[in-house]
């Protein structure tokens, strides 16, 4: 075993998020512009080599991996990767298999990915209204992805609900949104929209603030600040009235990088530091050049040694372009 990450600000790296397509079967608005170039099929890693690198990590103290996208479930054969990671939970080396999904494609690999050890994923929904449904996220089906959550929880699945808050879109659902995540045991988790990469329409316009949405639901609920903790940025509450939990994630208003624990690795073997900067370290050609993970395991040292303190999502005033200029999907969040 080799010594584990520890960055230069002494935080410890123990959470992977592994991106394993960049394509997905949605457009949400916020996510993606309607026209994507994808990268060529060809550009990316093995299903073996994203086991390999992932493994390479475990090895080094990752305790969490996180499956993301793009939508992770239309990767080719992924249950391939999933069953392939599942040993590192078997051996205790690993605690959370787990990933972030759309839910379009649940139904058809709840039982399978049970069967690997997931049991606790993320589904993002941010409506219960099939037409705003539809116009978040262009190209979904609302119906599809509720049948898929049911189909998961009959696996035996926990979920937990991302919601983006957008303003002018959901914030008036935010109560019907909890209502239906705690009616079923489920969390909810709210998200404040990041600028990242070029979409149609202007950022500005969707962001809401969630200090603004916490403020209005304690007019309506009691809630209680809980110590829960995922290994994810998420603060949550216990909502007395509901029984559930809720979480907010709050890049914008509150920045929580003094405990970051994350690293994010793409299809192509890229690693990012901090999902709010645009470094990156290449850990395909160490990966390839050798069959010893020893010159892995120094690039992701090296790679380490360089993350930086904190996220800086800002849109230049005068281009209203954001400073990240990657989109979400290359990385899954
Ligand atoms: P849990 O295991 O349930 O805590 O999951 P998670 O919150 O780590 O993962 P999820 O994929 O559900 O991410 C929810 C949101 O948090 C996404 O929008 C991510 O982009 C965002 N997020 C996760 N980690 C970071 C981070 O380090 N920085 C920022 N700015 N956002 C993050
Ligand atoms: N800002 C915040 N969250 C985003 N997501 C996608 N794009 C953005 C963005 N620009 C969310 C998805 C999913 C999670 C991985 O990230 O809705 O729940
Ligand atoms: Fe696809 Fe998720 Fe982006 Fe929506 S947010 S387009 S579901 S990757």
């Amino acid at each position: 075993k080799t010594a584990p990450m520890i960055d230069p600000f002494g935080r410890h790296v123990s959470y992977l998020r592994v991106s394993v397509t960049d394509r997905c079967d949605f457009r949400c608005v916020y996510c993606m512009s309607e026209h994507m170039t994808f990268l060529p099929k060809k550009d990316l890693l093995t299903l073996e080599e994203l086991d390999r690198l992932c493994s390479a990590f475990v090895s080094k103290g990752v305790r969490k991996l996180r499956i993301t996208g793009g939508e992770p479930l239309v990767r080719k054969n992924i249950m391939w990767l999933f069953r392939a990671l599942s040993r590192h939970l078997d051996a205790g080396d690993l605690e959370e298999l787990t990933l972030t999904t759309n839910g379009s494609q649940l139904a058809k690999f709840a039982t399978e990915l049970y069967d690997c050890g997931v049991r606790r994923i993320n589904v993002s929904l941010d409506t219960l209204s099939p037409d705003k449904f539809k116009a978040i996220t262009r190209w979904g089906d609302l119906e599809t992805v509720l049948k898929g959550i049911t189909a998961a929880e009959r696996a035996g699945i926990k979920i937990k609900i991302n919601a983006v808050a957008l303003k002018g879109v959901n914030d008036e659902e935010i109560d019907d949104l909890m209502r239906f995540a705690h009616g079923r045991g489920a969390d909810l988790t709210l998200i404040e929209t990041m600028p990242m990469g070029d979409i149609e329409g202007d950022r500005t316009d969707q962001y809401l603030p969630l200090s603004l949405v916490r403020a209005q639901l304690m007019d309506r609920w009691t809630m209680h600040d809980i110590p829960y903790k995922t290994g994810g940025p998420a603060r949550y509450v216990a909502v007395e009235e509901t029984g559930g939990r809720l979480g907010f994630i709050t890049p914008m208003t509150h920045n929580f990088c003094e405990s970051c624990n994350r690293v994010r690795l793409t299809c192509t073997g890229t690693l990012y530091m901090c999902l709010g900067q645009d470094d990156a370290a290449d850990l395909r050609a160490p990966l390839r050049a050798s069959d010893d993970n020893d010159v892995l395991s120094a690039a992701i040292d090296e790679a380490i040694a360089r993350k930086p303190k904190g996220h800086d999502f800002i849109i230049d005033r005068r281009t209203k372009r954001p400073a990240v200029s990657r989109h979400m999907s290359v990385t899954g969040g």
